[in-house]
């Protein structure tokens, strides 16, 4: 296969250029990282589960008139997606207290909130993604006002959709992160979901046990991040054919 010149590799994925202009090949790996990367381990499968995953969410969101980068999945690992310009947010929506909303603000994990809640930290590894007050994503330029409404348009019409699905396998959705991007269309710029959708960036609880099936479990040591990650798998009807687990509980694919 020839050569493809890599543009990026960041904690949970891999990105190559495209077949065509605009377009750029999502790799993604086994790596898991967790308090801005202090914490790292392999997660043997995790990238094959993220990969599936996200395409599902990706497609179910085109499905109901969101706009995502998303174009086809290649193979197990990578999918590719439009080339976007990626606005330097990350879009957290919060529906239940947990992480680090519930520890400034001495709430029980799992506390419903009023309504859901958009927030925004600013894409900065070397600043831990610091939580930005809109003020500041207007005065710094990392959006105009306008495109900052939409944002949380698009954030609020994404957690809806979401919620739903979960709903629907018994799973309750705490809180999520997105990141969205900007393709330029005639001096316009259009914004679309980016990056992925999978149990790395979502906060998921089973209804019924309250037990956690997303990266929480490796943050907190709460048992196998790879079991969890199947059974959302599982639950959605998006498990590829071939992965199965052995006696250790390992991922065989
Ligand atoms: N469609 C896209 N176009 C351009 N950049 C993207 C797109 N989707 C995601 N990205 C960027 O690619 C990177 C994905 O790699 P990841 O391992 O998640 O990185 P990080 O360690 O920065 O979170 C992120 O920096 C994300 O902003
Ligand atoms: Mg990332």
């Amino acid at each position: 296969m020839a050569r493809r010149k890599k543009i990026y590799e960041g904690k949970a994925k891999i990105l190559y250029e495209g077949p065509e202009p605009g377009t750029l090949v999502q790799y993604f790996k086994d790596d898991a990282t967790a308090f801005n990367a202090q914490k790292k381990a392999v997660i043997e499968g995790k990238g094959v589960l993220n990969n599936r995953l996200s395409e599902f969410f990706m497609l179910g969101l085109q499905g109901v008139g969101i706009p995502t980068h998303f174009i086809k999945r290649l193979n197990m690992r990578e999918q590719l997606v439009r080339q976007v310009e990626i606005v330097p947010l990350e879009v957290i929506v919060r529906n239940f207290a947990a992480g680090s909303m519930a520890k400034r603000l001495g709430l029980e994990e799992g506390m419903p909130l009023p309504r859901p809640i958009v927030e925004f930290s600013y894409k900065n590894d070397a600043l831990g993604d610091p939580l930005v007050p809109e003020e500041y994503i207007i005065a710094f330029g990392w959006a105009q006002q306008q495109e900052l409404d939409d944002i949380v348009a698009l954030a609020l019409r994404v957690n809806d959709f979401l919620s739903g699905v979960f709903h629907g396998v018994g799973i309750r959705l705490i809180d999520f992160k997105i990141e969205m991007g900007r393709i330029w269309e005639n001096d316009f710029p259009r914004l679309v979901i980016a990056d992925e959708i999978s149990p790395d960036s979502c906060r998921l609880w089973d209804i019924e046990t309250g037990r956690k099936l997303d990266k929480d479990v490796f943050r907190q040591d709460l048992g196998s991040l790879s079991d969890a990650y199947t059974e959302v798998a599982r639950r959605l009807g998006v498990l590829p054919s071939n992965v199965t687990h052995n006696a250790n509980g390992t991922m065989i694919n």
